[in-house]
């Protein structure tokens, strides 16, 4: 039975999944397979992903795969109570989840999803794993394994796996060539701006935007900040991917440089305080922070908090910090990740592809999971392959085979 904000909103949630439907070409292929072929008939499984459109779609089509899906979400604010109700209409589906819950009340929701005791799990930054190593280890004899969405899931999990700790296999789906080059990169790339751009409605042209990791996250943020024509600068540990950033025609420079200048800051590192303490200190009064990574923990609001004389609402998700000397500093969406907190996610076709390795990913972790002990365990690359076979389909492009010939040359090495 779900539990939901508002069953009256269903009708506006079920037309968002349409939207998305429409939109995700290589999952709606999926689910004409998986109505024939039910890879996940008499399967339990438990899905804690932001649930947006996309989110509900996937949970739809390995319903009609034949799972048994709970579905909550992965932050409280990302979670929107039209989708959750809409969801909860689809046959095979219950759902646990409303926007802004407490994070009491996230915690129990979590749970809940877990209490339907899943033979597969579908995670998003490792809650779900947390706490069936934790408070739920009654629901771990019926899991046979899982998947994990995201790179800060990843670091967790493979924390747990050279602990020993890690008690069932997970997949790790974020690695998959056919997620982050695509998902990462390019949908927060744009996404971010999505969520900077509708929240603040001010131009990014002749700003000076800071973007902090330059990871696949970070790489997307400042390739769309260098095309709305912002003054683009990278703060960095790794000296390659400095080195890398400069050569991509960015400038370079340390935090406390840079935060006498930005006037937006956009922080994708997966650490924690990487804006904390004296930085709010040297900043220009009106400047803007926000955060593309897992945790809200980039930014050090406490700091801030501690910093400010006075915490003021400017605009529907920015909070206003002014300073003792009179400077305002605007922090958006409470410092979570600004393109889910602050906007919808990633585009559609970014998260069919994503998705459509989530949903491969399961079938795999289903038929191999004796084998497969109690490790992180990456992505096949004949999923990957099919992967991006499909979207090449999808887009009507046709692309080169090598001959014979040309294989055994590349086998070859006589000269
Ligand atoms: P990545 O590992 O490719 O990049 C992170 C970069 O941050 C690295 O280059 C690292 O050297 C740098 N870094 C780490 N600590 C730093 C510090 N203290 N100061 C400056 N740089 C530092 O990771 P990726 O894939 O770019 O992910 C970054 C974060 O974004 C993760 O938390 C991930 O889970 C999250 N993520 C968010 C998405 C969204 O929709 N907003 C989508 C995908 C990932």
């Amino acid at each position: 039975m779900s539990k939901i904000r508002d069953i009256n909103l269903a009708g506006k949630g079920k037309q968002k999944i349409e939207w998305v439907r429409k939109n995700m070409p290589l999952l709606r292929s999926l689910e004409e397979e998986f109505k024939v072929t039910k890879p996940f008939k008499n399967l339990k499984i438990t899905i804690s992903v932001h649930l947006e459109a996309k989110t509900a779609y996937l949970a739809t089509v390995m319903a009609i795969g034949g799972g048994d899906v709970s579905v909550t979400g992965s932050n409280p604010l990302s979670t929107q109570d039209d989708v959750a109700a809409g969801l909860s209409t689809y046959d095979g589906v219950n759902v646990y989840a409303w926007f802004n819950a407490t994070p009491e009340e996230y915690k129990e929701q979590l749970i809940e999803a877990l209490g339907d005791k899943p033979n597969i799990i579908i995670d998003d930054g490792g809650d779900l794993v947390n706490l069936l190593h934790t408070e739920c280890k009654e629901f771990l004899p019926s899991v046979m394994g899982g998947c994990e969405e995201t790179t800060t899931g990843i670091i967790r999990l493979k924390a747990m796996e050279s602990e020993g700790l890690l008690k069932f296999p997970m997949i790790a789906v974020n690695n998959a060539q056919c997620k982050y080059l695509f998902d990462n990169r390019y949908g927060t790339g744009q996404s971010v701006w999505d969520g900077i751009n509708r929240t603040t409605n001010l131009i990014v042209a002749g700003k000076n935007v800071v973007v902090v990791g330059y990871g696949w996250c970070g790489k997307g943020i400042a390739m769309r900040a260098k095309g709305f024509g912002a003054s683009t600068v990278i703060c960095e540990v790794d000296p390659v991917k400095s080195a890398e950033a400069i050569m991509d025609g960015f400038k370079v420079m340390k935090m406390s440089e840079a935060a006498k200048i930005g006037d937006i800051f956009v922080t994708a590192t997966g650490c924690k305080d990487v804006i904390a303490g004296g930085h709010f200190n040297q900043m220009k009064d009106g400047a803007i922070l926000c955060n593309a990574g897992h945790f809200n923990v980039e930014i050090n609001i406490p700091d801030l908090e501690k910093l400010s004389v006075l915490v003021k609402e400017q605009r529907n998700n920015i909070m206003g910090y002014q300073m003792q000397d009179g400077r305002w500093i605007n922090l958006l969406a409470e410092g979570r990740l600004v393109n889910l907190a602050a906007g919808d996610g990633h585009p559609a076709e970014i998260m069919d592809m994503s998705f459509s390795i989530q949903a491969l990913s399961a079938i795999h972790m289903i038929k191999n999971h004796k084998e497969f002990g109690n490790h992180v365990i990456d992505v096949p690359e004949e999923i990957d392959n099919k992967v991006a076979n499909m979207k090449l389909k999808a887009w009507g492009v046709e692309i080169d085979k090598l001959s014979d010939e040309q294989k055994k040359y590349f086998k070859s090495w006589q000269l």
